[in-house]
């Protein structure tokens, strides 16, 4: 089985949408894949719930009780590799997404998942990288918005794009009504692709 290991802070409906197209899309059988655990950084991440009902492996590493941010990275590096690697032929996971998991990372992590890590950013990258991006985009003006699924380098929301979604701006729009149109796109590309990256494409 090709392991994927899904990071969450907080809602996790991205990580929902890519546990339901793996099961609509019979990822197990398609691709040998599954999504073999959801770890996250608050232990009331809802997302977390989701991930129970499902059945999924799960583990919270609170952030604050490390005392370092290489403390903490080192001791996430150890729970993906010991969740991802159950089961699968490699022994860690084949790929790591970062489903609004609001940390940053440091180099020593980002490259030991070199090749395996995705993350999804709620603008038109390389536009507004970094946090407030609707609220941001509404005040520059901007008539389109979107989100971007790329791979993950040491820069922040940086890294090779692998699927994007444009949504309008539209007048009268708050940062949160602009959230939420974009994040219904944000459940149809990732899942999309997550997939196209396990088929090897
Ligand atoms: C999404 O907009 C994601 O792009 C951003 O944080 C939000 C997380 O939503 N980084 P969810 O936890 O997947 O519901």
């Amino acid at each position: 089985m090709k392991n994927i290991v899904i990071l969450i802070s907080g809602g996790g409906s991205n990580m929902a949408a890519i546990v339901k197209q793996a099961e609509k899309a019979d990822w197990a059988h398609r691709l040998g894949a599954r999504v073999a655990a959801v770890v996250s950084n608050k232990a009331d991440a809802q997302g977390l719930v989701f991930a129970r009902e499902h059945r999924l492996a799960t583990a919270v590493l609170d952030h604050k009780a490390y005392p370092s941010r290489d403390a903490f990275d080192a001791a996430l590096m150890a729970e993906i590799d010991r969740l991802g690697g159950a089961g699968s032929m490699a022994g860690q996971p084949a790929l790591v997404v970062l489903a609004g998991f609001m940390r940053i990372l440091t180099p020593g992590f980002v490259a030991h998942y070199a090749g395996r890590l995705v993350n999804i950013h709620p603008s038109l990258l390389p536009a507004f990288a970094g946090l407030n991006t609707h609220q941001r985009a509404i005040d520059e003006g901007c008539k389109f918005a979107g989100a971007t699924v790329h791979r993950v380098t040491t820069e922040l929301d940086h890294g090779q794009i692998l699927d994007q979604a444009v949504v309008p701006v539209l007048p009268g729009d708050t940062a949160a009504t602009l959230a939420a149109r974009v994040l219904t796109q944000e459940h149809i590309i990732y899942p999309r692709a997550v997939e196209r990256l396990l088929s090897g494409g």
